[in-house]
């Protein structure tokens, strides 16, 4: 099925108009939209011109009709798992917002799902999207950077206005939460870390029940290193600073910053003046993300980020909680 022939409804409209723009600008259909708040759903419907017969308060109204190919899932977390699965088992392809789901149990729910529906689930770790990150994995890719020996990537958020609503459940910790964005991104350019070992404190929002900053360092393998800071308290405008460290070079770069910079070695393996590289600043490249979702379908090809990418990411995030509330090590189990 060609991108322009796909019939996709958008549930939960608030980031979820993110993915209305991103299916409109790849020729996608919008064929309905759904949220359970009216307000919401005339927001969006006004501001997208999606005629009245298009929008639905229920999300379950959808599930039988035809009419209807995919559903991007942008709803609180904690429903993540009742409504993809929902939509796969009705025979729809499911894009899910990140992070996957916030349980272990959760995440393999879906992934059955997944499997028995035989259609695609994608996680929108939009990150890999990001025109910065896209770059640093090709540079990884291509040898420039040499090995990588260590990484390191921040996600530094405040969420002081964020937090009075669902992102307030203990299960909704920062690290799962925004964090999974740096851990998904460590996980993309370097694989599944083998052990995790974190701290935490709760100094700066005493309103949730969870740690504000949180650092985890991680060994990939016996020549791999990384470190992942999330800090939903911060005092600084959004960031995720991000540092890859190679044999033949190092890479700083960030999906706020127009420019990243590129540090290599001469024949001798002394560092040289920098590259300053510019790249475009899109850290929500929702219609990337769409493409790969519409591309994967119409190609008949496992999507980028499926559900096993997501169950990967999730299975790290937690393991460095538990980390941080236990004060031991934990080696991710990634048998699903
Ligand atoms: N990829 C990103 O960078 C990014 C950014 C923001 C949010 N998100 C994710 O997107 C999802 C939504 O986040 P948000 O910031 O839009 O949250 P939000 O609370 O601002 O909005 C959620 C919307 O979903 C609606 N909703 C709730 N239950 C529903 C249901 N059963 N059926 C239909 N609609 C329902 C609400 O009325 C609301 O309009 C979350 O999973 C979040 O983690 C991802």
């Amino acid at each position: 099925m060609k991108r322009e022939k796909l019939n996709v409804a958008v549930i939960g409209l608030r980031f979820g108009m993110a993915h209305i723009e991103g299916a409109a600008g790849c020729g996608a259909n919008v064929a309905a939209i759904c949220d359970v708040d009216e307000e919401h759903l005339r927001f969006a419907g006004e501001r997208y011109g999606i005629p009245e017969e298009q929008r639905f308060t229920d999300p379950r109204a959808l599930l039988g009709r035809e009419d209807i190919d995919a559903a991007v899932i942008a709803v609180p977390d904690q429903l993540h798992r009742e409504l993809s699965c929902a939509f796969l088992e009705a025979g729809k392809h499911v894009l899910c917002e990140k992070p996957m789901a916030l349980t272990r149990e959760d995440a393999r729910a879906m992934i059955r799902a997944a499997d028995s529906s035989r259609r695609q689930l994608m996680i929108g770790q939009i990150c890999r999207f990001t025109p910065a990150f896209e770059k640093a994995k090709e540079l990884i890719s291509d040898g420039t950077l040499g090995d990588i020996y260590f990484l390191e990537s921040e996600y530094a958020h405040d969420y002081m206005k964020l937090v009075d609503n669902w992102r307030s459940d203990p299960l909704r910790h920062g690290v799962i939460g925004g964090g999974c964005h740096a851990i998904d991104l460590l996980r993309w350019l370097a694989g599944d870390p083998a052990e995790v070992f974190a701290y935490g404190t709760h100094r700066l929002l005493p309103q949730v029940p969870y740690d504000d900053a949180t650092v985890a360092v991680m060994r990939f393998d016996e020549r791999t290193m990384g470190k992942v800071f999330v800090s939903t308290g911060c005092k600084r405008d959004y960031t995720m600073r991000t540092v890859i460290y190679g044999t033949k070079g190092t890479l700083i770069c960030d999906n706020t910053s127009p420019t990243m910079t590129l540090f290599t070695a001469d024949d001798e393996g002394v560092t040289k003046e920098p590259r300053i590289l510019d790249v475009e600043v899109n850290n929500h490249n929702a219609a990337r993300e769409f493409a790969e979702f519409a591309d994967s379908i119409a190609e008949g090809r496992l999507v980028l980020t499926d559900a096993r990418e997501g169950a990967r990411t999730v299975e790290v995030c937690l393991s460095i909680i538990e980390s941080s509330k236990t004060g031991r090590p934990v080696r991710p189990d990634y048998s699903f």
